[in-house]
């Protein structure tokens, strides 16, 4: 073999080397699989409240409003359906049950239902149930609220979270706007 053929001879195991290199990389990115963070349907409630008045240290939450922004109102109301309406109602004038009616909580006041008797904990709570203040009364309902009635672990999963408290704004005949993300 002259200089010129061994020079060839490289040159192909080069160009095959990086074809197969560039192959890899396409590869990957097309096909790179996306495996869901958990089943579709699990409920992701948290293990078990902290006890009252030691509310545990929190990593901080991620802002609701770009979570509010992609959330699914009608996935929403699926998982509301399911793991709260076990204590409360959704209609307009809905009876209330071990907890109270909700429609119209959003932006309401907390203890935002005339005829319901909410603990000490809730009337004494300032202020409204702004999106921020529902995403963290969702997360850990007894860390927001010690000495609440609420006995509801919360809603781990921060999009699920979103979903429900996207449902619960659509409990009123004016929505409230959503926050900018
Ligand atoms: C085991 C019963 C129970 C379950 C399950 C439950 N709640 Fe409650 N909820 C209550 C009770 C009781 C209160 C009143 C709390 C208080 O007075 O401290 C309450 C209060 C609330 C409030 C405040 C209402 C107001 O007028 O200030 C909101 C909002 C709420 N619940 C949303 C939810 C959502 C959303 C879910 C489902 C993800 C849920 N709750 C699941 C019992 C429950």
């Amino acid at each position: 073999m002259d200089s010129l053929e061994i020079n060839k001879a490289v040159a192909a195991v080069l160009v095959g080397g990086i074809v197969f290199m560039v192959a890899g990389l396409v590869s990957e990115v097309v096909v790179h699989p996306k495996r869901l963070e958990q089943s579709a349907i699990k409920i992701d409630t948290a293990a078990a409240a902290p006890s009252a008045g030691t509310p545990k240290q929190e990593a901080a939450l991620p802002a609701i409003a770009p979570l509010l922004a992609k959330a699914d109102p009608a996935a929403g109301e699926a998982t509301a359906k399911k793991v709260c309406a076990v204590c409360h109602t959704f209609t307009e004038g809905g009876r209330p049950g071990v907890g109270p009616n909700l429609y119209g909580v959003v932006m309401g006041p907390h203890a935002h239902e005339k005829d319901y008797t909410y603990s000490p904990a809730m009337q004494a709570k300032p202020g409204t149930w702004d999106y921020e203040d529902l995403n963290h009364w969702l997360k850990r309902p007894a860390a927001e609220v010690p000495g609440t009635r609420m006995a509801f672990a919360g809603i781990n999963n921060d999009q699920q979270r979103a979903d429900v408290i996207a449902y619960l704004r659509t409990l009123s005949h004016t929505p409230a706007p959503l926050p900018q993300p």
